[in-house]
């Protein structure tokens, strides 16, 4: 049942080194659109003190990150749950951090609106919502790689797409995130990186 994704392979440990220094010591850390589980199990064997919690809408990929966790032998990461990132409530009630790579530009819009809501519900004052993926960014040339992938993209579903970061950064503080930071990662990948308000 455990499925590969090369490029999460390749890009688990870059996204871990920007993670590490800005997650908590203790808690719990949700994942949005956790895809095969190489991503969040690599974090959890990591970082054994904090409790893990992957989710996606998927049974395929739900089965490969349960495949994942029961292989590694990691005690810190919980079954996978069934969340779909749009709907307007989650089965979990809180999180200490939210997690989210390469699903903004591969699923409607609603789903990021839903992404950026349900995060603003779950997370304390101060809490870290972790994006990475493709972005388009106003002041800077997009590369041709992530143009041929964003055509690409809108061809196989009209809704998808490489969205700008601006437009996300816009949603994030009306829901009541301030101004992400930015870290510019490998394969013109970003790391975009959100803290919940303090009033709530
Ligand atoms: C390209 S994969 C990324 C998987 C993993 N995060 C990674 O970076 O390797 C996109 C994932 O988004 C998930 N997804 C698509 N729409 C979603 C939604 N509305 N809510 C939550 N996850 C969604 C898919 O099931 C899929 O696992």
């Amino acid at each position: 049942m455990r499925r590969e994704a090369p490029a999460a392979a390749r890009n688990r440990q870059p996204i871990l080194e920007v993670l590490r220094p800005q997650l908590p010591t203790e808690g719990l850390v949700l994942e949005i659109a956790s895809g095969t589980g190489e991503h969040i199990t690599h974090f959890a064997a990591a970082l054994p003190t904090l409790a893990f919690q992957p989710s996606d809408p998927g049974e395929e990929a739900r089965a490969s990150i349960d495949d994942w966790t029961r292989t590694l032998g990691l005690g810190n990461v919980r079954p996978a749950l069934l969340v779909d990132a749009s709907a307007s409530s989650w089965p979990i009630a809180e999180a200490d951090a939210i997690l989210c790579s390469n699903m903004i530009h591969i699923s409607p819009w609603a789903a990021t609106e839903g992404l950026l809501a349900g995060a603003a519900r779950l997370l304390p004052p101060g809490g870290l919502l972790y994006l990475y993926g493709p972005y388009i960014r106003a002041d800077i040339s997009t590369a041709p790689s992530n143009r041929d992938f964003d055509k690409d993209l809108r061809r196989r579903n009209p809704a998808w797409g490489i969205r700008t970061l601006e437009e996300v950064a816009a949603l994030a503080v009306s829901k009541g995130f301030g101004s992400p930071s930015v870290v510019e990662m490998p394969a013109n990948n970003l790391s975009v990186l959100f803290r919940r308000s303090n009033t709530k």
